[in-house]
């Protein structure tokens, strides 16, 4: 099997080294680079997931790189196609995204400065918190065209969604099709119209009060996971969602995605980030896919868009 090209991880946390060992058991890259700043970090755990090919049978070296605060190391990514930002803090229990933003600001700030400098013609795949702001931010500095900046929070936030749906039903999670728009936070906008269960509407099978118990669910679906873990959040199913993105990019696969686009005029919005279907491919978003909405997920939709762009105005300065 032919391997090509190169994806970069940056932060080798729980969310960086799930995705780096997702994106190398794919096993269709010639090789993943995985960064922090932490001292011997990158390269440690770079270590145990080659060590762990000839087991799971993969041939895509991983190589690991600690990076210092002016760019030392950064060489490592240079011919990276898709960058993966997952650099920064996790929230703890009883904080929300948008408490991290201070602090985050200036770590993926300080990574998209160095990205534009060693991997120019990359993908950036940002998922840092809070999402929809250091998405703005990271397409700010880079200055790249914002078709080649994205954010992954929809894909997770829907397949939270599809669980919950298939759990509440007893149903295989394959039959089952979800979505959400809008923001990785208070404003996410679970559409519950373009929901199926073996291609049935969702509203055939349940209540509206279960599917709004759902919609709840999901909304706090990481908060949820923080309040049981005590420190830091989730990783599995987040790192699912960037590694499946980073693929779409590597393959120029076409997969319409729910993902943090830049939309410009769809659904009577413009000028932010947000949480929309799109086609993704090797320039990052190859256009944004508009579908039939709800009055009440149309507003809820230009709601959300409303107050992302704020904060995403506010952030420039941070
Ligand atoms: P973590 O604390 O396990 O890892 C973060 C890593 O970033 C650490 O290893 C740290 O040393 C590294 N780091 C900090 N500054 C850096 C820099 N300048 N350059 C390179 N590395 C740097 O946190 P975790 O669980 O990996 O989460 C990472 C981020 O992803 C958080 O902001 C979290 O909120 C966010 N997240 C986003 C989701 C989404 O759907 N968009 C879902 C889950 C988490
Ligand atoms: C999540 O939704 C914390 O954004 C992270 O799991």
């Amino acid at each position: 099997m032919a391997r090509t090209g190169k994806v970069t991880v940056v932060g080798a946390g729980f969310y960086g080294s799930t995705t780096a060992q997702r994106l190398a058991e794919y096993d269709i890259f010639d090789e993943v680079v995985l960064t922090d700043i932490v001292d011997g970090k990158p390269e440690g755990l770079a270590l145990d997931m080659n060590q762990s090919r000839p087991i799971q049978g993969f041939e895509t070296r991983v190589t690991g790189q600690t990076t210092g605060p002016a760019g030392e190391g950064y060489e490592a990514i240079a011919g990276s196609g898709v960058v993966v930002i997952t650099a920064g803090l996790p929230r703890k229990p009883g904080m929300s995204r948008m408490d991290l933003i201070g602090v985050n600001a200036k770590i993926v700030r300080n990574v998209a400065e160095q990205v534009v400098k060693h991997a120019p013609d990359a993908v950036l795949i940002v998922v840092s918190n809070p999402l929809d702001e250091m998405t703005a931010l990271a397409a700010k500095v880079s200055g790249f065209p914002p078709h080649r900046v994205i954010g992954q929070a929809g894909m997770l936030d829907t397949a939270r969604f599809s669980y919950f749906v298939a759990e509440r039903l007893g149903v295989p999670v394959a039959s089952v099709r979800t979505l959400t728009l809008g923001s990785h936070g208070d404003t996410m906008v679970p559409v519950p119209s373009a929901c199926t269960v073996g291609g049935k509407p969702l509203a055939d099978l349940l209540s509206g009060a279960d599917v709004e118990a759902l919609v709840e669910r999901t909304r706090a679906g990481g908060a949820e996971i923080v309040a049981l873990l005590k420190t830091g959040s989730a990783y599995y199913a987040p790192s699912a969602a960037a590694a499946w993105m980073a693929r779409a990019v590597a393959q120029d696969s076409g997969a319409v995605l729910p993902v943090c686009a830049w939309v410009d005029g769809q659904y009577g919005i413009s000028g932010v980030y947000l949480g929309v279907e799109a086609e993704i491919g090797a320039a990052g978003v190859r256009a944004v896919v508009e579908r039939d909405l709800t009055e009440a997920e149309l507003g809820a939709l230009r709601e959300a868009a409303d107050a992302v762009r704020a904060k995403q105005a506010d952030v420039a300065s941070l």
